[in-house]
């Protein structure tokens, strides 16, 4: 089984680091479109023409199946990235609804989402989330803290401030969605932040989840065969890949 993974830059990684975790597949072929992140404040019609872009540059490969391993990408560009894919195209964001709606089974529950500006304001978790029944979801961008973790600040004093800017006003919810693929990597200062720790929605672990169940992908490989590419600068791609999938 190959999957390739397209992400905006280097976020998709963490979700790599899952499917690695999981061993779900024998061949993993990264491309980050280094050239032109961030996407998250860039406007519907063009991340949708990335995602249609990103589908081209796959085709150098023969994929079984397409990981957008981007929340802003898969809020406004998976369905056209699936209508001119011949092989399935998942999410991140519709498996971080699944994740969210298997974990947290009361409906009257506080959900807050954090995302970029693009996954914020194209509504797709809520309306996910608001399909399955729950009405008490707030969605709040939050993009400071993507070059937070690009510069590998993962805690402390920077990070506390920026998340008291933008948390100041919150109580703390039942559930926190990752809804950007860089948050894993500062989910434990998130989680920390609040009080009574909200359950935390990762969108590797929430992907990982949706083809297990859905797609029904239970074959385990020992070992993954892993190819990165970039559309600037692979070196610093792989270089962030060596550092962050061996994080523990
Ligand atoms: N990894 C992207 C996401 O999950 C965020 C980075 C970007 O803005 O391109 O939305």
């Amino acid at each position: 089984m190959r999957a390739g993974v397209f992400d905006s830059g280097i976020g998709g990684l963490t979700v790599v680091k899952s499917l690695l975790e999981h061993k779900l597949f024998e061949e993993i072929i990264y491309y980050g479109d280094t050239a032109r992140v961030p996407y998250g404040g860039k406007d519907k019609n063009t991340i949708i023409r990335y995602g249609i872009e990103a589908v081209e540059f796959f085709k150098n490969f023969e994929i079984d199946l397409l990981i957008v391993a981007c929340n802003s990408v898969s809020a406004f560009a998976l369905e056209e990235m699936q209508e001119v894919a011949d092989y399935p195209v998942v999410g991140v964001v519709e498996a971080g609804v699944l994740a969210t709606a298997n974990k947290i089974k009361n409906k009257d529950s506080s959900i807050l989402v954090i995302g970029t500006k693009a996954t914020v304001a194209s509504n797709a978790y809520d309306t996910g989330l608001k399909k399955r029944g729950y009405k008490n979801i707030l969605s709040l961008p939050t993009p400071l803290f993507v070059p937070l973790v690009e510069e590998d600040i993962f805690e402390g004093e920077v990070l506390e401030s920026v998340m008291r800017h933008y948390f100041k006003d919150i109580s703390t919810p039942d559930a926190v969605i990752l809804g950007c693929t860089h948050f894993p990597l500062i989910a434990s200062s998130i989680g920390g932040y609040f009080e009574n720790s909200p359950l935390l929605v990762h969108s590797g672990e929430a992907i990982v989840a949706q083809l297990e169940s859905h797609l029904e992908l239970s074959k385990r490989f020992e070992t993954t065969k892993m190819h990165f590419f970039a559309s600037d600068n692979p070196a610093f791609l792989k270089r962030v890949a060596q550092r962050w999938l061996s994080e523990q």
